[in-house]
């Protein structure tokens, strides 16, 4: 954001606040405003919820969705939005979201949501895309550049490391450098380079110790200096601990309103000199630049509700994924006069959305009952029991009859779907899951069902993932529609009755049980912490890293339709030695063809796997996607282009990305599980050593372009006679190779001395 060529005169302005006019300035007036300055012609902006939907709210507030607000779409949260794989889908929808943002008056819409589901069981799973950061960052830069194209900005949240909502507010995430740079930081990085969100919200917790809100290294250091970020930050509502130190470490705005309380502690902090009024400039400048950047009025125009509500419909049905689909018993096709049973209060009572503050009072609510009498027409006959009821309140005997009802609708039916999936209370923001599992009552319904015949569907609704054992051999077909938006209904018909191809794909891997997945011991922490114990091992990284079986592997998704994969071509770019780690080293090019007999979508996935790595790496990772229509007979050559940091690792000694030249894997394929394409290749480059100092061992000076040289000169003119015999000992340089040089230097008799060592690291890191 340019602000100072804006409406604004900012630098002015910043001549003519007062320091309490500053200081109030860095936080908001009530819960969804900046504030005015009406003397200097300074007005508010306002802001509000997301992200698959606006929550404006007219009178009060809150940021718990408590009380209401105005009706609008709600659109597919981002589990459901992630499962698309299709990035264009991602962008209409932020577009769409954009344009009732304009209709409202609003400046900055508060989403995307882009944390690492890092445990199936975090509550607020359905605001996050995946497990994976390709995929979390790659959907987030799109829904950032569809709002952000009609003028609206977005705010990019929870930075960072906000992976569950036990002890959010105080918790400190515990994670290792490396891990918090190639999983949790990378998700946000890619959408701050390359989408500039306007804002980016500090999340609540602390990360190793420090609050989010007051850690000057990542609001400053990591996101502005060293990612480019050029907008303004804000808080998670209440997450400021300390005003000074949040404006100290390059917090902007502080939200909600702290009542006047922030200001005064910043008032004081600077009169008594331990905060520089230089901080708060900044931070008012910022606020300055984005009320200068924001639209003045509400377009004048309404938003278009049924085709946003058409928008909302073809993204749920474009997230849904087929898990399994035994003898093809999906797309359902009754004929005049058959009966379809429909079991599952879900049908006829839809779960859409998740709870807290991305909840949105929707323009309309389609069910799954009616979308799907009218798909199959007058003429089919379809039965309707609920089977279970969604709340607690039901004594043993209403619930047998429910399953008696159910079992009487589902026997002698020509077809039978199951909806079933997580009540409202089960997840939410605010708190998390301890198990994976569907209420025990639908548990009930599905094995009476599954007793009674192989063939049945079951429709899933849940925003975290539930575990699937306990009835994916008993049943024909599950199709996971996550949670859906307001025309989640209509979009679960379009897939049932084969209007609409399945073509989601999971962003997440589905466990067989919650003790298979890496996080199982180290979650929700406890005593304020907890500790990020599986490190890079997330998601796939872990299952398919130590081969744990799962129920469904990420990147899994069937179709109405087949598809094949041939002739990977892997080229490597010249001989890679002086490209920079953002340019291209190795070009990928395969063949998708629809094998099947009507159209679908496929996602081609590539993952890169490291041969001969240097440090501990996942089996391999997602490094490149696409999606693919296709009609049917049609095949479509899909290029791919990798740069080295594509291929590189955090190093903790070098604080830096580092590419390791050498031998990789490039596979090709539907799933982390599905890769029928593969191909080896060596990737050239000069190996970036890391530097030595008096603590590197034997083996790092022998293994050291330079070092190794230099060392041996040196004991071949020890005052002791040419020591360099030793070194040809294999078994010797085995035993002591992890010595560090100075503990070795006593044991040279002096001829060697400290001193040496100093000069010798000198020489040759002064010639790296
Ligand atoms: C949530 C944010 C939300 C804010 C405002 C907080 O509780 O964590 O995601 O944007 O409230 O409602």
């Amino acid at each position: 954001m340019d602000g100072d060529t804006g409406r604004l005169a900012i630098d002015h302005l910043l001549g003519e606040l007062t320091v309490e006019e500053k200081a109030a300035l860095c936080s908001g007036s009530g819960f969804w405003h900046t504030r005015a300055v009406e003397r200097l012609g300074v007005p508010a902006i306002a802001v509000s919820d997301g992200p698959h939907g606006l929550r404006v709210q007219r009178d009060g507030g809150d940021h718990l969705g408590i009380d209401s607000s105005d009706p609008a779409t709600c659109f597919p949260p981002a589990v459901t939005l992630g499962s698309t794989w299709n990035v264009e889908m991602v962008r209409r929808v932020g577009e769409a979201i954009g344009v009732e943002a304009r209709s409202a008056g609003l400046a900055v819409v508060l989403g995307p949501g882009v944390n690492i589901k890092r445990s199936p069981l975090c509550g607020r799973n359905f605001e996050y895309y995946s497990e994976d950061p390709l995929v979390a960052s790659t959907m987030g830069t799109a829904w950032v550049d569809g709002l952000q194209s009609t003028g609206v900005g977005a705010s990019l949240k929870h930075f960072a490391v906000n992976n569950q909502e036990t002890d959010r507010l105080r918790v400190s995430a515990d994670v290792d450098e490396r891990t918090l740079r190639e999983i949790y930081l990378a998700a946000f990085e890619p959408v701050v380079r390359d989408a500039q969100p306007w804002t980016v919200m500090c999340s609540y917790n602390r990360i190793n110790g420090t609050y989010a809100a007051s850690d000057r290294w990542l609001l400053t250091e990591v996101l502005r200096e060293a990612w480019g970020f050029e907008g303004l930050v804000v808080s998670d509502w209440g997450a400021v601990d300390d005003p000074v130190a949040s404006v100290a470490a390059g917090l902007d705005l502080e939200m909600p309103s702290s009542g006047g309380a922030s200001a005064a502690s910043i008032v004081a902090a600077v009169r008594d000199g331990s905060l520089d009024v230089a901080d708060v400039d900044t931070a008012v400048r910022r606020v300055l630049q984005l009320v200068d950047h924001a639209p003045r009025t509400a377009s004048a125009v309404a938003f278009d509700v049924d085709a946003h509500h058409a928008i909302a419909r073809a993204a749920a049905g474009e997230g849904a994924v087929l898990l399994q689909n035994d003898g093809g018993v999906l797309p359902l096709r009754p004929a005049a006069g058959q009966r379809v049973a429909v079991i599952g209060e879900l049908a006829r009572t839809p779960r859409y959305q998740g709870a807290g503050s991305s909840q949105v009072n929707p323009t309309r609510v389609d069910d799954a009952l009616r979308a799907l009498e009218v798909a199959f027409g007058p003429e089919v006959d379809v039965r309707f029991a609920p089977g279970y009821r969604l709340d607690d309140e039901v004594t043993d005997s209403e619930a047998a009859s429910l399953v008696a009802e159910a079992i009487a609708t589902a026997t002698d039916a020509d077809a039978v779907v199951i909806f079933a999936g997580l009540p409202g209370p089960y997840e939410s923001e605010g708190f998390d899951r301890v198990d994976l599992d569907l209420p025990a009552c639908q548990l009930e319904v599905i094995d009476a069902i599954a007793r009674l015949r192989s063939d049945a569907t079951v429709v899933l609704a849940n925003g975290g993932v539930v575990a699937v054992d306990a009835f994916a051999s008993s049943v024909a077909a599950i199709l996971e529609c996550w949670l859906g938006g307001q025309a989640s209904g209509t979009a679960v018909a379009d897939l049932l009755s084969g209007a609409v191809n399945p073509s989601g794909k999971l962003t997440e891997s589905i466990p067989h049980r919650l003790a298979d997945t890496p996080a199982r011991h180290n979650f929700p922490g406890e005593d304020r912490h907890v500790r990020y114990g599986e490190g890079l091992f997330v998601g796939y990284r872990h299952f398919d890293s130590a081969e744990v079986s799962v129920a469904f592997p990420f990147g899994h998704g069937l179709s109405y339709t087949t598809f094949a994969y041939s002739d990977l071509t892997v080229d490597v770019l010249d001989d890679g030695i002086d490209v920079a780690l953002d340019e291209p080293v190795v070009e990928i090019a395969a063949t998708v063809t629809n094998t099947g007999s009507v159209a679908g979508a496929e996602v081609v996935q590539v993952y890169v796997a490291p041969k001969d790595a240097l440090v501990v790496r996942p089996v391999h990772e997602l490094r490149a996607f696409a999606k693919v229509a296709l009609a049917p007979g049609a095949a479509e050559r899909v290029n791919f282009a990798l740069t080295r940091r594509d291929l590189a690792r955090w190093s903790v000694r070098a604080h830096d990305w580092v590419f390791d030249p050498g031998v990789y894997g490039i596979e090709v394929g539907a799933s982390s599980r599905d890769l029928p394409l593969a191909e080896t290749v060596t990737i050239p480059g000069a190996a970036t050593a890391a530097p030595l100092d008096d603590y590197s061992s034997l083996g790092e000076w022998l293994a050291h372009p330079i070092g190794h040289d230099v060392l041996v000169e040196q004991l071949r003119s020890s005052p002791l006679g040419d020591l360099t015999p030793l070194l040809a000992d294999e078994g010797t340089i085995k035993v002591i190779s992890q010595f560090p040089l100075r503990r070795l230097i006593p044991m040279l008799g002096g001829s060697f001395t400290q001193d040496d060592l100093v000069q010798l690291v000198d020489r040759v890191n002064a010639s790296g």
